[in-house]
C-alpha cells in the first residue's frame, strides 16, 4: 500500500477522543515521521497573535519564531497556501534552520476560517516534495483538523 494511504488510514481514527491538541500536534509529528521517507524535519508552527511559533516537531532544533513576513513558512502564512519549494536555496528569504536542507513543503491549517497553524517539512534532497505528497498531506491535515476540533 501506498505510505500515505496508509498514514491516512491510522490518521482517521487515531486521534478519537483525545482531548489535548499537544498530545494530538505532538503524536501527528511522529506519525509522519514513521511512515514518510527522506524528511529530515516535521513540525508545526502554529499561529499566535500573527506570529509563527515553534510547536511540536521531530527534527534537529529549529527557529522558535517566524514573522509572517518571513521565509517560506511565513509565505505559507500570508497566502493560506500550500508552498512546495523543489529548491530552498532558490526561495527569496528562506530560513535555514538547518543547512542541510533542500526541499520544503508547507500547508496551511485552517480551522472554520482562522489560520491555525502550519505543517513543515524539510528534506535534505532537492524535489523531495510533489503533488502526491500535497494531496497525502492534505488528507492527512483533514484528519487533523476533526481532531483538533472535537478536542476543543
Ligand atoms: N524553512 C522554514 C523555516 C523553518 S525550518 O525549516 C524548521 C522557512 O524558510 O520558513
Amino acid at each position: 500500500m501506498n505510505k500515505y494511504k496508509e498514514l491516512n488510514l491510522i490518521a482517521k481514527s487515531f486521534f478519537n477522543g483525545i482531548k489535548e491538541e499537544i498530545t494530538i500536534l505532538s503524536n501527528a509529528t511522529a506519525l509522519i515521521n514513521d511512515y514518510i521517507d527522506d524528511i529530515s524535519w516535521v513540525g508545526f508552527y502554529l499561529n499566535k497573535n500573527n506570529k509563527l511559533i515553534l510547536g511540536p516537531f521531530q527534527g534537529k532544533v529549529a527557529c522558535m519564531e517566524i514573522d509572517f513576513s518571513k521565509g517560506v513558512c511565513g509565505a505559507c502564512a500570508r497566502t493560506q497556501e500550500v508552498q512546495l519549494v523543489p529548491n530552498v536555496h532558490e526561495f527569496e528569504g528562506h530560513i535555514a534552520c538547518d543547512s542541510r536542507t533542500n526541499s520544503e513543503i508547507v500547508l496551511p491549517i485552517i480551522i472554520d476560517g482562522n489560520f491555525y497553524g502550519e505543517l513543515d517539512i524539510d528534506s535534505m534532497f532537492f524535489n523531495r516534495f510533489n503533488e502526491e505528497d500535497k494531496l497525502g498531506l492534505e488528507e492527512f491535515i483533514t484528519s487533523l483538523i476533526k481532531a483538533l476540533k472535537s478536542a476543543r
